[in-house]
């Protein structure tokens, strides 16, 4: 049976004490089952996350990283730097990574081409922008986008993939996709990977919604047959909403 995860991707938010108070919040909550949950500080607080994070089921995820290993990168930080830390896990693709740091689907190739290489898993963002699905184009963009950086990996690569959709119209705006259309995509998502791999593989991948998930809408959008979890942004700085939309997997 495919994994339910649920992510919490804190984007540019929280200095040193702040993550401490926010981990230590996460903590208090307890025990979770039957589900994979993650959170991804900014790079500056993914060793200290993972050391105060040790004894919990709670794994600790990267937000990005280069394609290269090393070298005349300034301000950048690869695979084998966020597994030094012990973060097994990066997000790639993320659309404010696409929109403000002009991230292509070309160097996310690499990206995840590298970060595979190194044995990580990655969590794959994706999604249209409104204007997309207006002009109904958002099947034909998620199908280009999911196209272009995953669909050369080798079979094997799959079991370190997690997809992520968000649409862009839903990031940070207080607007969800409706669970339908989340349901929709996510079936459009799972056939795709079926076509240019196998059954297997598609069966097996988890597909994670993002855009707008709050502890309000979580469980009728996780309800849906191909959603297998979320990728929250907003909601996951605060340990009581996190924890909400966590137990409504
Ligand atoms: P919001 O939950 O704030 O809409 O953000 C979603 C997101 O971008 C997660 O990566």
């Amino acid at each position: 049976m495919r994994k339910k995860i649920v992510a919490g991707n804190w984007k540019m938010n929280n200095n040193k004490a702040e993550t401490d108070q926010l981990i230590a919040a996460l903590k208090a909550k307890g025990s979770f089952t039957g589900v994979e949950v993650k959170v991804a500080p900014t790079s500056i607080h993914l060793a200290q996350a993972v050391e105060t994070l040790s004894d919990s089921a709670i794994e600790v995820i990267g937000q990005n990283m280069h394609q290269a290993t090393n070298g005349a990168y300034t301000g950048e930080i690869s695979a084998v730097m966020l597994q030094s830390v012990g973060v097994n896990s990066v997000i790639l693709g993320h659309s404010e990574r696409r929109a403000y740091f002009n991230e292509t689907d070309e160097a996310l190739e690499e990206k995840v081409a590298s970060a595979v290489k190194q044995d990580m898993e990655v969590v794959f963002c994706f999604g249209e922008e409104l204007e997309d699905r207006q002009s109904e184009q958002h099947f034909q963009v998620v199908e280009d986008q999911l196209h272009k950086a995953l669909f050369s990996l080798p079979h094997t690569a799959w079991e370190k993939i997690v997809l992520a959709y968000e649409p862009v119209w839903a990031i940070g705006t207080g607007e969800t996709a409706s669970p339908e259309q989340a349901q929709e995509m996510h079936a459009f998502i799972r056939g795709l990977v079926a076509q240019n791999f196998d059954e297997n593989i598609a069966e097996n991948v988890a597909i994670l919604y993002g855009g707008s998930v709050k502890p309000a809408n979580a469980q009728e959008i996780f309800s849906k047959p191909d959603v297998d979890g979320g990728l929250i942004g907003g909601a996951a700085l605060n340990a009581d909403d996190f924890f909400a939309i966590v137990q409504s997997i």
